[in-house]
């Protein structure tokens, strides 16, 4: 049978952080505060200028690199994002074009946080149906682009950053199982009230901006990825004791913690990036993914647990053997 098979990993981050002591700054916050709620210490912010779509193309053209894959042999983009450059066209036209990948299928997927876990599950079922043979994954995201950073409910908690794998078809283990959900019922506990079709308002931002119920989310969180990593090791027919690594979205170290506990895995066993990176939405697995790999904690032939959870809400997940 055919598999898709992580073969390289990339990522990319903006050249300025910012520190917790940073924003103590500008809102009545503390790095306390923010370290013992979320485990956060810093997180890259985007220059002025740089996009979504820049960062994309330079985690992409790092994962061709290490996988020794030319652009041209690429036949489908997938970037998750929630924050495209543009309304169109997608992000992924606009890294295809600056990667020289011109005529294979591109197209972004949006799911909140979840939107790599949602690209790679997709990018899965189309290697496993034969349609493609080598896809470019992303997850990229400047969600701090739409923070409103008077509200330290959630200006501390978002980063910028983008991570993408290079899938290939393979007669050899790659990614056993991928699940996907969402409940749009949970629509305003985590959002963007603003867009075109709802109209963009007469205030800074034009009233984009996040906005989130923090406890609740949290709550539901924790409880809605206890069951998905049960279902993801019955749906790859495997058990606690077969996973070498939990690569979780990068949220919340207590959220990370509960997930882990549920798995009965060890801390060190765990990738956590939260600390250096916050949020950063979509970014936040496959840049987790490549730390991973590039640090030589994760190695060829391991089993990993990738999940995430996001605004819809969403939450997403995949089994696999690096
Ligand atoms: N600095 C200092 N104080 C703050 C800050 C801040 N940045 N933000 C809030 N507070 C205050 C609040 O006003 C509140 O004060 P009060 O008790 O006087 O009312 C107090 O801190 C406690 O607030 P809580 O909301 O109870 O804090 P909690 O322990 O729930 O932590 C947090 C908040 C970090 C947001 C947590 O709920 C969380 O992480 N939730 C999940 C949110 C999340 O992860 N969202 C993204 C995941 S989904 C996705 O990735 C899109």
């Amino acid at each position: 049978s055919i598999y898709s098979r992580i073969i390289a990993t990339g990522s990319a981050l903006p050249e300025r952080a910012v520190s917790n002591a940073d924003l103590e700054k500008i809102v009545d916050t503390s790095d306390e505060w923010i370290r013992s709620r979320t485990g956060i210490r810093q997180r890259h912010i985007a220059a002025d200028g740089e996009t979504t779509g820049d960062l994309a193309f330079l985690a992409a053209q790092r994962a061709l690199e290490t996988a020794g894959v030319k652009a041209a042999e690429i036949d489908l983009i997938v970037v998750g994002t929630t924050t495209p450059d543009i309304i169109f066209p997608s992000t992924a036209c606009l890294v295809q074009q600056r990667l020289g990948a011109n005529g294979c299928a591109a197209f972004d997927v949006n799911a909140a946080c979840s939107g790599f876990m949602y690209a790679l599950g997709i990018a899965d079922k189309f290697i496993k149906s034969g349609q493609s043979k080598k896809v470019l994954v992303i997850g990229a995201e400047t969600l701090t682009r739409m923070i409103d950073w008077n509200e330290r409910e959630t200006c501390v908690l978002f980063g910028d950053g983008a991570g993408a794998v290079v899938l290939e078809a393979s007669s050899e283990p790659g990614v056993y199982a991928t699940c996907m959900h969402a409940d749009g019922g949970y629509k305003e506990l985590l959002w963007n009230p603003v867009g075109v079709s709802v109209g963009f308002k007469d205030e800074p931002n034009h009233g984009v901006r996040i906005k989130m119920a923090g406890r609740e989310v949290f709550k539901v969180a924790v409880k809605t990825l206890d069951s998905l990593v049960g279902e993801t090791l019955e749906a790859a027919g495997m058990h606690e004791a077969d996973i070498d690594w939990l690569i979780p979205h990068q949220a919340n170290l207590r959220i990370i913690e509960a997930t882990a506990k549920r798995l009965e895995m060890p801390m060190d066993r765990v990738i956590v990036t939260v600390d250096q990176h916050a949020n950063t939405s979509s970014g936040s697995v496959p840049l987790a993914l490549d730390y991973a790999v590039r640090s030589g904690k994760v190695q060829r032939g391991q089993n990993l647990l990738l999940e995430a959870f996001g605004g819809g809400f969403t939450w997403a997940s995949a089994l696999l053997r690096y």
